[in-house]
């Protein structure tokens, strides 16, 4: 391990810092001093434990949000306090309280809700400490990102689900394929799995939390197969992308005129509009596209057989009556042929750094301080 960060929002320490929970007399409770009192001790004692050459760093809120909390003063003042107890090496902050469910949303913005909507404040705290800061909510995309460090905001950005739903997204950056990056939707399923004791799994990554039998990346299969799907919502289409990029012919059958199903539905409402991403959008262009090529037709005085028996026996088999059935169902379906790019991931590519994924120079990461 290299370093280490303590999570003080919401925790144990802030419980210290926040005069809504700290309701201490004598050497923990009242005056901020007195408050910040068992961080810097706990801090003391892990700096003395580790020496000067290990990372230590705090993620804390800034600002409670809350009447009568810690307000946006109290958090400037414990960022510069941080900064100078010469124990920390970086501030992560946050804005706002998890203690219900409406603070924690603000905290981590579910879709519907402003993209990066901390991020200024969180570019304060920088410049009023001009230490390594580093800040996470909803920060979706690799431009959002890009401004956050070239305006001189942050100095590390946190996209944490953004990773989740695309963990290659460094890789392709520096492969200059921002395009093909897969974008987290803000549905939050990751967390409401983990809140109920689930795995992380992800609404738009089916490998996410499950990548010891799912890979992210898909190989070519060993011989080529001819593969239908029945239905082109959002796990049809998956299922064509996975099966396209492993180089099978791949068709798709779906009653409706576009592909997406209650995906589409669901992205009319502008809360949910961030849904369209899930079938629609350059990631998906990039991975496969559907290309239409017309509609299904029953063929006329074609009766059912069994593919076993072909000896023109009048009583069809079980399968061949199943078959008829599904040839009835798909009458009128649109069909589409799914086609993949060439696969595009070799783990043999050795990626070169390029100046779009360095720092600017108009925000130059500040130094670690030299504890020797
Ligand atoms: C599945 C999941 C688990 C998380 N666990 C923690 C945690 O243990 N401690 C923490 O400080 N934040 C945790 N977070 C919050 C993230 O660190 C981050 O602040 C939040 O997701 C907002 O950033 P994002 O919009 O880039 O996802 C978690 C987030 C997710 C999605
Ligand atoms: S479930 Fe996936 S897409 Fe939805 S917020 Fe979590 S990481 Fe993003």
């Amino acid at each position: 391990m290299d370093g280490i960060e303590l999570q003080a929002y919401g925790h144990l320490m802030d419980q210290f810092w926040s005069p809504l929970t700290n309701e201490l007399d004598g050497p923990y409770g009242g005056s901020l001093d007195n408050r910040l009192r068992f961080s810097f001790d706990v801090l003391k004692e892990i700096r003395k434990r580790v020496g000067p050459g290990f990372i230590v760093g705090v993620r804390y809120t800034g600002d409670e949000m809350l009447e009568g909390g810690l307000a946006k003063e109290d958090g400037l003042e414990i960022s510069k306090r941080l900064k100078d107890s010469d124990l920390v090496d970086f501030l992560n902050v946050v804005r706002g309280h998890i203690d219900t469910d409406a603070g924690l949303t603000d905290v981590i913005p579910i879709q519907g809700m402003a993209n990066s909507p901390h991020l200024d404040f969180a570019g304060e705290i920088r410049a009023a400490t001009n230490f390594p800061t580093f800040h996470a909510a909803k920060i979706p995309d690799v431009a959002t990102a890009r401004h956050a460090i070239a305006s001189g905001k942050l100095d590390m950005v946190g996209m944490t689900r953004a990773h989740m739903t695309d963990p290659h997204i460094v890789r392709k950056i520096i492969e200059k394929r921002e395009d093909d990056i897969r974008p987290c939707v803000g549905a939050n399923y990751c967390l409401d799995r983990i809140n109920q004791g689930g795995a992380a799994y992800s609404i738009h990554n089916a490998a996410t939390g499950r990548e010891s039998t799912m890979p992210h990346e898909i190989s070519g299969a060993d011989a080529r197969k001819k593969i239908v799907i029945i239905g082109a919502g959002p796990a049809g289409m998956e299922a064509a992308r996975v099966a396209a990029e492993r180089g099978h012919e791949v068709v798709v059958f779906e009653a409706a005129n576009d592909p997406g199903g209650q995906v589409r539905l669901t992205a009319q409402s502008h809360r949910r509009a961030e849904m369209i991403s899930i079938i629609d959008g350059a990631w998906r262009s990039a991975r496969s596209t559907l290309q239409h090529v017309g509609r299904s037709r029953d063929r006329p005085g074609r009766k059912a057989r069994c593919r076993h028996h072909r000896d023109g026996r009048s009583a069809p088999h079980r399968g061949a009556v199943r078959g008829q059935r599904v040839r009835r169902f798909l009458l009128g379906h649109h069909l589409w042929r799914c086609e993949a790019p060439a696969p595009m991931f070799s783990s043999s590519m050795t990626p070169a750094i390029t100046p779009a994924c360095r720092l600017p120079k108009s925000s130059p990461m500040p130094g670690r301080r030299s504890r020797s």
